[in-house]
């Protein structure tokens, strides 16, 4: 990659999340507050043409991966064409499109997404069970959800996981349910711990840590194994013989992945964040409406990659995780 992409540590950032929108059509309880956040004014959310110009410049420095994210990115307008514009930057090094989704909306769009070039797909479902759904995003549509899950299974060309936050209490039960799924599907499941963001209501005892899960699953499935993970990878994967999918834990509060982390993140209003947990911002939105041209922008984006920290408030995080009841650094609701 260019210099620019590479931090003080060594990092190399070939992969770019975009958050195409802040809104979403879920109120997911560890995510939003029922009243939803508040919104950047229209006019401050980057074009489909400045969403690509960036993209164009990042991928022309070396990212190779590009995730498209929210909110729920399927809500915006125009996706469809905007995944074909992205598309277009194979020729420069592109190798994948991947979006995540919750699924409401999905089905409507993902055969033209898939043929505009979509790639991956990780769809969030929390609960095989519709009122578990109900309680838990604030809002019906479970059953939409489940279209667009079968939909993407009998997608061809298209990779498939699912995330689902485990909360203790909530859906915890379901996990050797979820783990059911993969025996006939090629799906890899990601069991996530339940991170705490401002407002979220997160508390140490509705965290279920990975190595619980894997033990729950392990005694129902004594012959389950390590797979082997993919560079830069959030999950740490499993399989069990037998069963076509796979399973995953990502374990960002009892062990964090930073000393791998490739990613990079465009908010939804044109900001480049260099960490989901760090707070800065830097507005690149701005600097391209004042006219900058793309060697600029690129020094702006090398300082922020420069300013990149070596972990997220991470011993914090690992206390909570062991021992504390309460975490007060938490971080405001920003694009996943
Ligand atoms: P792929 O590796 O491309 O499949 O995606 P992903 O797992 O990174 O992304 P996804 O949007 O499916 O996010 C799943 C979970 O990964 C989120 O709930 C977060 O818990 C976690 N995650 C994603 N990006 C980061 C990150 O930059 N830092 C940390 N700590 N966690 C992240
Ligand atoms: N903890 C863990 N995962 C979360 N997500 C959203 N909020 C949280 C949280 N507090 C997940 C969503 C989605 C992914 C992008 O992030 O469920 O799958
Ligand atoms: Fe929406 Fe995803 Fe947040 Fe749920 S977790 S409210 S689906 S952005």
């Amino acid at each position: 990659p260019s210099p620019s992409l590479v931090d003080t540590f060594g990092r190399r950032h070939s992969y770019l999340r975009i958050s195409l929108t802040e809104r979403c059509n879920l109120r997911c309880f560890y995510c939003m507050p029922e009243e939803g956040v508040v919104l950047s004014p229209k006019p401050n959310i980057l074009t489909d043409g400045e969403v690509v110009r960036l993209a164009t410049l990042f991928v022309k420095s070396g990212v190779t991966k590009i995730r498209l994210t929210g909110g729920e990115p399927t809500i915006r307008k125009g996706i469809v064409d905007l995944v074909g514009r992205l598309n277009g930057l194979r020729a420069c090094g592109l190798e994948s499109i991947g979006l995540t989704s919750n699924g409401l909306t999905l089905h409507r769009h993902l055969e033209a997404l898939v043929g505009n070039g979509l790639t991956h797909l990780n769809l969030s479902l929390d609960t095989l069970d519709p009122f578990k759904f109900e309680i838990m995003t604030r809002r019906m549509g479970h059953e939409a959800v489940l279209r667009s899950l079968r939909m993407a299974l009998a997608t061809r060309n298209l990779k498939t996981k699912m995330n689902v936050v485990v909360v203790k209490g909530l859906n915890d039960s379901e996990v050797l349910d979820f783990v059911e799924l993969t025996r006939e599907q090629d799906l890899s499941i990601r069991f996530i711990e339940f991170m705490p963001f401002t407002g979220n209501k997160w508390d140490k005892a509705k965290m279920v840590p990975s190595s619980e899960l894997l033990a729950k699953i392990s005694g129902r499935h004594p012959s389950i194994m390590k797979a082997a993970d993919e560079l830069n990878d959030t999950a740490r994967s499993y399989t069990i013989p037998g069963y076509r999918g796979s399973i995953g834990f990502i374990s960002s509060m009892s062990d964090h992945f930073c000393s791998s982390c490739n990613r990079l993140r465009l908010t939804a209003d044109g900001q480049i964040k260099v960490c989901l947990f760090d707070a800065k911002e830097v507005s690149l939105r701005d600097q391209m409406r004042m006219g900058l041209d793309d060697a600029d922008l690129l020094k702006t984006i090398g300082l922020a990659v420069k300013g990149k920290n070596e972990k997220h408030a991470v011993t914090q995080c690992i206390n909570i995780a062991r021992n504390m009841t309460s975490f007060s650094p938490r971080v405001a609701h920003v694009s996943r």
